[in-house]
């Protein structure tokens, strides 16, 4: 039997599915009120909650290492990450001012409204947050040695996702977490193709998140 919308409201329909979706996720997670409170406001609370109950996990199991965010558009899940583990050391990677036009392949305006001071902002505290503005993977330049225990890399792109899990994979700690947003997005289907290149022959699987934009999960052995 089809089911009834919950509203036929054009707006309020889908609101109201994603406040119950905030509300229906785990009721007594690994994290605090506060990062809970968070989560149900973040509008992906699947995805959200698995971050911070992932954070909790590398604390649970003394992981060390470094977070990083690969692509950041406005900075709103760089504040999330850094009010949920403010001691780990969190880099932000970005041109922060939309997609490098060398990694595309026709035009794509999204994501310039945005600026490093808007990312500030929207960050707060920047103890131990680093902003790293311009073409990646050229702004890993001095962090060759640096070991990461999480990392979200949500750069949209074919040829930044590839050059992001070039450079974190042989980097992260054993149990570290590598998030990749648009696995199971076909809008953007060089995220799956560059996920597709690279996994095959390392010893890892994948876990895939029913979340707003379809995140997968890679923990490195
Ligand atoms: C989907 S947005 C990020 C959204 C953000 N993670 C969030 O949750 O709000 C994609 C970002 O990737 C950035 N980006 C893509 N490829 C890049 C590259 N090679 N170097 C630097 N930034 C890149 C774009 O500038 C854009 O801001």
């Amino acid at each position: 039997m089809a089911r009834r919308p919950v509203c036929s409201l054009p707006i309020i329909g889908p609101v109201y599915s994603r406040v119950r979706a905030g509300l229906s996720i785990i009721r007594r997670p690994s994290y605090s009120e506060a990062v809970s409170r968070r989560v149900i406001r973040s509008g992906d609370a699947v995805r959200y909650s698995a971050i911070a109950m992932a954070l909790s996990r590398l604390d649970e199991e003394q992981i060390h290492g470094a977070m990083a965010e690969c692509g950041v558009w406005q900075g709103r899940l760089s504040s999330f990450l850094h009010s949920a583990a403010p001691s780990r050391k969190l880099y932000v990677f970005d041109t922060f001012s939309g997609f490098p036009e060398q990694n595309l392949e026709g035009k794509d305006n999204r994501f310039t409204d945005t600026s490093i001071d808007l990312v500030k902002q929207n960050i707060g505290d920047m103890t131990n947050v680093e902003l790293r503005p311009g073409y990646f993977p050229q702004t890993t330049v001095g962090l060759e040695h640096e070991k990461f225990a999480f990392i979200m890399l949500d750069m949209d792109l074919y040829k930044s996702t590839i050059d992001g899990l070039d450079f974190f994979y042989p980097r992260m700690s054993p149990g570290g977490y590598i998030f990749i947003h648009d696995f199971n997005n076909p809008l953007e289907p060089g995220v799956k193709k560059a996920v597709a290149e690279f996994l095959p022959g390392k010893p890892e699987r994948i876990v895939e998140l029913p979340d707003w934009g379809g995140c997968l999960i890679v923990r490195k052995h």
